[in-house]
């Protein structure tokens, strides 16, 4: 399963490629917001920033909702870089931007997925990737991870190429439950990534080992 990291804070980005284990980011207008981007050239400065830290795909979203506006912005976006993929929101002008850009050749991580769907018709439309929000449909009472096995038998019975990324990601047992399903993909923060090291046999285990390890070194 690819780990993608869900921020367009910098300093993490680098913090998660510098582990080793980083194969994309993924934003979106509120993460770009939360870190103050605002004006289309620093937008874009930033995306390119993203872009030489890490070796992977990076998801930047489209802000028009016009079938038109998306195809303008999305093309400006994925001359940026190679490692662009361009965002788009489940609408009915995304599902026509998302079948435009497979028949280009552009790479698109169709997003706001919250049925099974949803993400049947974004892989009709060629969607390299659907982005379904776990997180945000265990907030209100539903089944995130049920969404997820949805989706992955859907697109095994057709064999669909769109790689399910599972998004929303909040915390360790999301990851783990997505990787045991099958899930292609999944974007978290960087404390959901972190967290998968936790273990305090581990923690307990090293302390003795290295108090073992100095009494005999004294
Ligand atoms: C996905 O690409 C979104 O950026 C993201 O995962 C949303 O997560 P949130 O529900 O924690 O805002």
């Amino acid at each position: 399963m690819k780990f993608f990291i869900d921020t367009a804070n910098l300093k993490e980005i680098q913090e998660a490629q510098d582990l080793g284990v980083l194969d994309g980011v993924t934003t979106n207008p509120s993460l770009m917001a939360k870190e103050g981007i605002s004006g289309k050239n620093n937008v874009l400065k930033h995306y390119k920033a993203i872009c030489d830290i890490v070796e992977g795909d990076v998801s930047a979203e489209v802000i028009a909702t016009d079938f038109e506006g998306m195809i303008r912005e999305g093309e400006e976006l994925a001359e940026l870089d190679e490692k662009i993929v361009v965002k788009i929101p489940m609408i009915k002008d995304g599902v026509k931007a998302l079948k435009y850009f497979s028949e280009k050749g552009i790479k698109t991580n169709c997003t706001l997925i919250f049925s099974a769907g949803q993400a049947l018709l974004a892989a009709k439309a060629g969607a390299s990737y659907v982005s379904p929000f776990i997180g945000r449909l265990d907030d209100i009472s539903f089944d995130g991870i049920q969404l997820i096995e949805q989706i992955r038998t859907i697109y095994d019975n057709y064999g669909f190429d769109t790689e399910i990324l599972a998004a929303s990601v909040r915390n360790p047992i999301h990851i783990i439950r997505c990787a045991e399903i099958g899930a292609d993909v999944m974007t978290g923060p960087l404390s959901a990534m972190l967290a998968l090291l936790n273990h305090p046999l581990t923690d307990s285990g090293l302390a003795k080992f290295l108090a073992d390890h100095a009494k005999t070194n004294a």
